[in-house]
């Protein structure tokens, strides 16, 4: 590895001998995914600016005159500006490093005829280990009482200290019942033997029938049966919900859609809990539910506009607030390196979309079976590109 400039931002070189240029706008976790691009002939730069969050004039400085295909986060705005300067330097793959993808305008990578790669398949129970573990930590209070602890407050045992609330045969909640979603009811419901019910424009045949027959599982052994119906408005969740978790993607759609009113609607002592994308809620409307309801509580990786939190969210005790790490466990991250590095590399290539939802053969495994295949390009069927 040696250091360079790439239009006056300094970057990481590796392979500086391979023919396709290929700009990754962040260090990224472990060192499959740079085997990868190597492998396929690609000179890899990697940004070493100490900006957080890259400007786009930074990234077309990075993309230069000649770049074949950049590796790029969900923090940049990849739209008709970021795809028409790579278009112009001979770019032909994008990929994003998440597995939402509401920071780029795909149609934009569309009309140049660029192919946009995201990551599914290895943030899913990583995702939602994470949402449980805000769940509890908002239920039990487990951050007002470290806090407590750290202030040398605690004076002894009472029966009415930080008390919470038992999710135990409880009501879960789950807007948007895809693959995170599902992974989380399932982590609630088998767990905690939670009844599920669930928003989603489409039914979830699979999980209804996993649950119904986890029931009846339960019920052969003398348990209670958990039930679970999907509702035909979000409503209808809120307020039978103790507990709800929001695992929808952001669009127009889902844009606000928890605000003051929908608030309004849930039982006074439930959890909120958001790992999915800080604008599916109006933080604002939030922060004000949180205190006017003491005993509200909400858990939250993403913010509204982050890394700002609206005023006061800070300041309220009943909401557990952590940075955007739903997705950080080792082995999530270096997998989500890996997925973009051949979605980059698979398309530079010419090889065929994967178009499976098993992405494992891709980040497990010997080095030398990784399909010739990109593991997932959003905008596939409308380049007509060839599925494997
Ligand atoms: N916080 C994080 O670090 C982190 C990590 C991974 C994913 N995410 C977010 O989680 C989202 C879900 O990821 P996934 O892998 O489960 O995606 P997915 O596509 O499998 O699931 C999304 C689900 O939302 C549903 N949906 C769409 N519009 C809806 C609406 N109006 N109301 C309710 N549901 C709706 C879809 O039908 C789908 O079932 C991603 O889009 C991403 O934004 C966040």
């Amino acid at each position: 590895m040696s250091t360079a400039s790439a239009g006056g931002v300094p970057v990481e070189v590796h392979n500086p001998n391979g023919a396709l240029r290929v700009v990754v706008t962040k260090a990224l976790p472990g060192d499959r995914w740079l085997k990868v691009l190597t492998a396929a002939g690609c000179r890899v730069e990697v940004s070493a600016d100490p900006d957080t969050i890259l400007s786009n004039a930074k990234i077309r400085a990075l993309i230069g005159d000649k770049c074949n295909g950049v590796i790029g986060q969900l923090t940049e705005d990849w739209g008709a500006e970021l795809f028409g300067a790579l278009k112009a330097a001979g770019g032909r793959a994008y990929s994003n490093y998440a597995v939402g993808y509401n920071n780029v305008k795909v149609p934009e990578a569309t009309n140049v005829g660029i192919p946009v790669g995201n990551t599914p398949g290895v943030l899913t129970e990583t995702t939602a280990e994470l949402a449980l573990a805000l769940t509890f930590a908002a239920a039990r209070r487990v951050v007002e009482g470290d806090e407590f602890m750290r202030g040398g407050h605690y004076k002894g045992w009472l029966p009415t200290l930080f008390v919470g609330n038992l999710l135990q045969n409880k009501t879960v909640g789950i807007i948007g019942a895809g693959r995170i979603g599902t992974a989380y009811a399932r982590m609630m419901v088998e767990g905690h033997k939670c009844d599920l019910v669930y928003y989603d424009p489409y039914p979830n045949q699979w999980l209804e029938d996993y649950v119904r027959d986890y029931g009846k599982l339960l019920a052969s052994k003398g348990e209670r049966a958990v039930t679970v119906r999907r509702c035909d408005t979000v409503e209808e969740v809120l307020r039978q919900a103790d507990v709800v978790s929001l695992h929808c993607n952001l669009d127009d759609q889902t844009r606000h859609l928890i605000n003051a009113e929908r608030l309004n609607q849930m039982k006074p002592d439930a959890v909120l809990v958001n790992a999915a994308r800080g604008p599916v809620i109006d933080e604002a409307a939030l922060v004000a539910h949180l205190q006017a309801n003491p005993n509200f509580r909400a858990g939250l990786d993403v913010f509204e506009d982050e890394p700002e939190m609206k005023p006061g969210l800070a300041q309220c005790k009943n909401a557990v607030i952590v940075p955007h790490i739903a997705s950080a466990t080792l082995w999530t991250r270096a997998g989500m390196a890996t997925l973009a590095a051949c979605n980059v590399a698979a398309t530079l290539s010419g090889h065929p979309v994967w178009n499976k939802p098993d992405v494992l053969p891709f980040v497990d495994g010997p080095f030398e079976q990784i399909p010739k295949a990109a593991p997932s390009i959003v905008n596939a069927k409308e380049l007509g590109l060839q599925m494997a």
